[in-house]
């Protein structure tokens, strides 16, 4: 029977640790049910003991999230272990992840401690989980840059007290593939009850490396779990992609020989998804998931496709979840049509009055907009503009006049709880215009550091998708708009991301 690669997704931990892409509890729970839609293995779903609002946030996707394994991150000590596993409680399948930095470097500098304490410490901070619960993961961090002797140590010892899996991290994104390779199969060879844990590599991308790292691991070093994030998604230079990860594996299965259990389908719509709600935007030359990974523009190779298409195509596009047919509905396009498009975008709405409602805003759109692509069908879907119940404030029009020599003047509706507020300002152009009506009310007092517009289907026509970040007291959020005018959208985005600041969230920050 040929093995299984396990998925370890991680996105919505390591990846939510990226500055900018922390989440909201209703984002990480739409994401976390879209990973499960996709098939990964497990899911990290935080870091249970950081804040409150982790904590939560690890419960209500171990509420929901039935089919996949779901982990939360803990520092090896009782407080975090206890923490993550109640949060953990609900999981039909939860596991514990511990960590416990082992390089000279960070036990000296970081931790101060000895390398006899850490041991001390990664020992018994295994035993006091594994009495919680069974599946247990550990992590040396700074597992790379470690003494190979006190490593094998610590993991013979963690192993010994019943740690199910190795994650082996490159923290800082140092490995070279052979060279990481070669360190994870010593370390197997060396270790007596190695055979006793499944072994997982956890690769950044400081050096562009991390995926090829991760190969390198599993194939060279054996390991059969591999840590990820959807489109690489985490701090610094990020993780390792999962899209490229997975994608790699099934397409050189000759060379690896393994299984993986995701459905490719849905890669896609999970790119898409996590780069519409960090505002974290895909690069058009981004493999697999990027708008230009199928995209043929040299006349040779559109002739070599046509006429066989593996002249120059080593992935189906629709295997990814790619459709060859991008206009997808329009102004009649009844209910049942708008439904199954959005099944078979992977998009789950909670009840029929959450379809009836995005349908009256594809109704709405289809009358501005002659052709629908699926790409407006997931904006309309994420659009977060649209006042919820629980938030404070929700846009409802605006209007703005321009002209070459004046000074753009804006006007802009929005609630406010509920009530309506109007409220206009002048302004350098007239995104600047309308943003600065919004905040001469609110005042905020919040620092803009991101402001970027795509066209989200490429053409003048298309809807606009903007992105504003926002900083204040210490917390970057991420609010997202979307509209065929990039002004109305640009006000969506900014009340998008003043909700957002409200939710309030002081965490601690894991290292990784
Ligand atoms: O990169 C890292 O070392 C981590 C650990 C916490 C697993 O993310
Ligand atoms: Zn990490």
């Amino acid at each position: 029977m040929t093995e299984k690669l396990i998925i370890f997704d991680t996105t919505l931990r390591d990846g939510e640790q990226s500055p900018g892409a922390s989440m909201t509890r209703d984002e990480k729970l739409r994401i976390a049910r879209q990973l499960e839609r996709l098939k990964v293995d497990v899911i990290e779903a935080g870091f249970a003991a950081s804040s409150n609002g982790d904590f939560e946030c690890v419960k209500a996707i171990a509420e929901v999230v039935k089919d996949v394994t779901i982990c939360s991150l803990a520092r090896a000590n009782d407080r975090d272990i206890s923490r993550a596993a109640e949060a953990l409680k609900p999981a039909n399948s939860g596991r514990l992840h511990l960590f416990l930095a082992t390089s000279a470097l960070h036990m000296e500098k970081k931790l101060r401690m000895t390398p006899d304490q850490v041991f001390e410490q990664a020992k018994l901070s295994v035993r006091f989980a594994r009495n919680l619960m069974g599946d247990i993961e550990f992590s040396p961090e700074d597992g790379y840059r470690s003494d190979p002797d006190f490593l094998c140590r610590v993991i013979e010892a963690v192993i010994a007290e019943g740690a199910t899996t190795i994650n082996v991290p490159d923290t800082v994104g140092y490995a070279i593939p052979e060279l990481y390779g070669n360190f994870i199969k010593n370390l197997r060879e060396r270790i007596p009850n190695s055979d006793k844990a499944i072994w997982s590599v956890h690769c950044h991308n400081d050096l562009g490396m991390a995926v090829a790292n991760s190969l390198a691991g599993v194939k060279i070093g054996g390991a059969r779990q591999v840590e990820c994030t959807i489109n690489g998604l985490g701090e610094r230079a990020g993780n390792c992609s999962l899209e490229e990860v997975v994608m790699a594996v099934k397409t050189r299965k000759d060379y690896f020989g393994l299984e993986v259990g995701i459905d490719t389908r849905h890669i896609l719509a999970t790119s898409r998804m996590v780069s519409q709600t960090t505002g974290f935007v895909v690069q058009p030359n981004k493999a697999v998931v990027g708008a230009n990974a199928f995209a043929h523009a040299s006349g040779i190779h559109q002739d070599g496709v046509l006429k066989a298409r593996d002249t120059y195509e080593i992935m189906r596009a629709e295997d990814v979840g790619w459709t060859a047919n991008k206009i997808v509905l329009g102004k009649l396009s009844g209910r049942n049509a708008f439904k199954q498009r959005l099944q078979e975008l992977g998009v789950a709405m909670e009840s029929e009055a959450d379809i009836n409602n995005a349908f009256a805003r594809f109704k709405d759109l289809a009358d501005r907009k002659s052709e629908i692509f699926d790409e407006d069908i997931l904006a309309l879907v994420s659009d977060e503009s649209v006042a919820q119940d629980n938030e404070q404030f929700g846009f409802v029009s605006l209007f703005q006049h321009s002209e070459t020599g004046e000074r753009p003047h804006a006007r802009v509706v929005f609630t406010v709880e509920g009530k309506e507020i109007t409220s206009e300002s002048d302004g350098n152009g007239p995104v600047d215009a309308s943003l600065k009506a919004i905040e001469s009310h609110v005042k905020s007092g919040a620092e803009m550091v991101l402001y970027s517009v795509n066209a989200i289907s490429g053409s003048t026509e298309s809807q606009g998708e903007v992105t504003v970040r926002l900083q204040n007291s210490g917390r970057v959020v991420n609010g997202v708009g979307a509209d065929p005018d990039i002004v109305v959208a640009s006000a969506k985005a900014y009340l998008s991301a003043l909700n957002k600041l409200q939710s309030k969230a002081d965490r601690v920050a894991a290292q990784g």
